[in-house]
């Protein structure tokens, strides 16, 4: 290259470089930018929010996205994860307006309660507060952001009881309160959603009582329940009709009831039942279903296991501990 071209060259990125630093200085919001800057002030200016400095246009910074111009480029998604990052959720998350997506995901050192201002954010679609170290209820707010895909708020110190508004939310898709210290029952509410049935998560809680015969009316696609203090029938989940379940997972539960009859849907690849009280045998027709995961462990079950379909495939950790279950993998029945 000649020494003009290189100029010329040089000269271009220059000034591409200074239009792009221009126009976007004009992207972001003011009152976006000042919310933003006092979360990062309240977090104390973690290492994980350097680039967010004043005199840049804030569409830039790490952990956000801006919309596009159909909303004036507002801020619509904050999320934070994995960083050393100690205190509350700061209150100013409620004045990003146009929020649809708001993570703080593996953060131990966040505690306190899940921050009430965030019952302004009508627009959310996705509230992750996992992996933290959030303690107090669940609060009745979030059944009022009625654009809620996605609530995630497992792996917290949470407690009281699961709000039954909860089931309220239009457009809800996933439910994931696993891994806290939830209390009280499943509330009858969650017989019925307005829109599509939600993946339902709340594994490692102390949820107890029975399951409300509503919900056998729904076509859940993930139920897991494992490790709760739940009792009672849990036979409403199985049952092929119409069904598209993927997920079954109720291990280590209080649940009593016969397995003799009941179907299991075509979809099911995922089934655990272990330390359980249910009682009865393993139905043939379950040789028809291509199981992935299966384990009927630690119960009171009886009679041949049926051969076929992937029954076989599973060693004899997924049937052991029964009353009188027999048959491949187990001893052979006499
Ligand atoms: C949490 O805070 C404590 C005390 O300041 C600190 O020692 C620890 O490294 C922090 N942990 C993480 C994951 O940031
Ligand atoms: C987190 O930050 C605290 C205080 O700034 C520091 O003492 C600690 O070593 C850090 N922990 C990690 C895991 O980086
Ligand atoms: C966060 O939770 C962990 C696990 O329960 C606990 O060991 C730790 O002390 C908690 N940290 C804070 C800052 O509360
Ligand atoms: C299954 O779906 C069909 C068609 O949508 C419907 O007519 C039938 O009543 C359903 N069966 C059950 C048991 O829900
Ligand atoms: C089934 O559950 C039992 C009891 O928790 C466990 O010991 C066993 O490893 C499990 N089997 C499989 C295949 O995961």
């Amino acid at each position: 290259m000649d020494k003009t071209t290189t100029l010329l060259i040089s000269l271009l990125f220059s000034f591409t470089y200074l239009a792009t630093s221009l126009s976007k200085n004009h992207l972001c919001n003011q009152d976006d930018k000042n919310a933003l800057l006092k979360i990062k002030k309240a977090l104390n200016n973690p290492h994980q929010l350097v680039s967010w400095d004043p005199e840049s246009d804030c569409c830039s910074w790490y952990c956000l996205d801006c919309g596009d111009a159909t909303v004036n480029y507002r801020v619509t998604a904050l999320t934070i994860f994995a960083a050393n990052i100690s205190g509350q959720i700061p209150p100013e998350v409620g004045d990003l307006p146009y929020l649809e997506k708001l993570v703080f995901h593996k953060l131990t050192n966040i505690t306190g309660t899940i921050q009430p201002t965030i019952a302004k954010l009508k627009k959310l679609r996705d509230l992750t507060l996992s992996w933290t170290n959030l303690t107090g209820p669940i609060p009745d707010f979030i059944s009022q952001l009625k654009n809620l895909e996605i609530l995630d708020l497992s792996y917290n110190h949470l407690s009281g009881s699961i709000p039954s508004s909860l089931s309220t939310l239009p457009k809800i898709l996933a439910l994931k309160l696993s891994r806290n210290k939830l209390t009280g029952s499943i509330p009858e509410s969650f017989g019925s959603f307005p829109g599509t049935v939600p993946d339902l998560r709340l594994s490692h809680n102390q949820l107890s009582g029975s399951i409300p015969k509503s919900l056998g009316n729904l076509n859940f696609n993930v139920v897991e329940l494992s490790r709760n203090k739940l009792e009672g029938d849990a036979s409403m989940f199985f049952g092929a009709n119409n069904r598209t379940t993927y997920s079954i997972d109720l291990s280590r539960n209080m649940f009593q009831f016969d397995l003799s009859k009941l179907e299991v849907p075509d979809s099911l690849g995922v089934l655990d039942l272990n330390h359980n009280g249910i009682t009865g045998n393993i139905p043939v027709q379950w040789t028809e279903n291509p199981l992935q995961i299966f384990n009927v462990s630690y119960n009171r079950l009886c009679g041949h296991i049926p051969i076929g379909g992937s029954l076989q495939e599973f060693d004899s950790y997924s049937y052991f501990h029964n009353k009188c279950l027999c048959g491949a993998p187990l001893d052979s029945c006499k």
